[in-house]
């Protein structure tokens, strides 16, 4: 055990992270999620940051595009930001982030732009965002290091289920690390960290153009 954990160690350097992978596949992330927030009915339900977010991201305007160099299926992702009374939070502020069509993250690819497929957002006066992006797609958490030997001993895949990161925060409320997960994929049952949320679900809707806009609501706490 302590040799594994070494192991672990010895993978990590400043963009990779082994042991934030090792804590997520083990379910553990998702896990003290589970226990921190509890069964939550009335607020965006949380879900794992995973390895890959970096503070940071551009300022976009209303309606821009992350996707800096990506030829995916256009997406425009639309909702608003709202407290649990149902008042709406303009001025929220939404972090995203996701892979680009190759299933990479432009931090661990140095072909992409630092800033492709990430961003920040302000809310409208009516807590409504937009932002366009690509259809997110499955990827594979890294499994060339010991992470990747744990699944393959366990007998299991390193597959992600399809998703769009977010953290939405707003003044005097909690702010929300979360995810749009797409209904439309083959990995919901089986996502490699335990991260999907029916509430989190949601449909991207083929268009005749070839684009799959999607709707999410966001809903946040007051701070206690
Ligand atoms: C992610 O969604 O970025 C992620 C989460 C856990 C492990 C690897 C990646
Ligand atoms: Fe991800």
């Amino acid at each position: 055990g302590i040799g594994f954990l070494t192991a672990v160690g010895h993978m990590c350097d400043d963009k990779r992270q082994e042991f934030i992978l090792l804590s997520d596949t083990l379910g553990l992330s998702s896990l003290v999620d589970i226990i921190a927030h509890g069964v939550e009915e009335h607020a965006t339900e949380w879900t794992i940051l995973g390895p890959f977010y970096l503070p940071g991201a551009p300022w976009r305007e209303f309606g821009d595009s992350i996707a800096e160099s990506d030829d995916g299926a256009p997406t425009l992702v639309t909702g608003s930001v709202r407290s649990v009374d149902g008042t709406a939070l303009g001025g929220a502020v939404l972090d995203v982030w996701q892979t680009a069509s190759n299933g990479l993250y432009a931090v661990q690819e140095d072909a992409q732009p630092t800033g492709n497929m990430r961003g920040r957002f302000r809310a409208d006066g009516h807590g409504r965002y937009a932002f366009r992006t690509v259809r997110p797609v499955s990827y594979a958490v890294p499994d060339d290091g010991p992470v990747g030997q744990l699944l393959r001993a366990c007998g299991r895949h390193p597959w992600r289920a399809a998703h769009i990161h977010a953290i939405v925060s707003a003044e005097e409320h909690r702010s929300v690390t979360t995810h749009i997960f797409d209904r439309d994929n083959e990995y919901l049952e089986s996502d490699t960290v335990f991260g999907v949320k029916d509430s989190l679900i949601e449909d991207f809707v083929p268009q005749a153009d070839g684009s799959y806009p999607v709707e999410h609501d966001f809903v946040l706490r007051p701070v206690d």
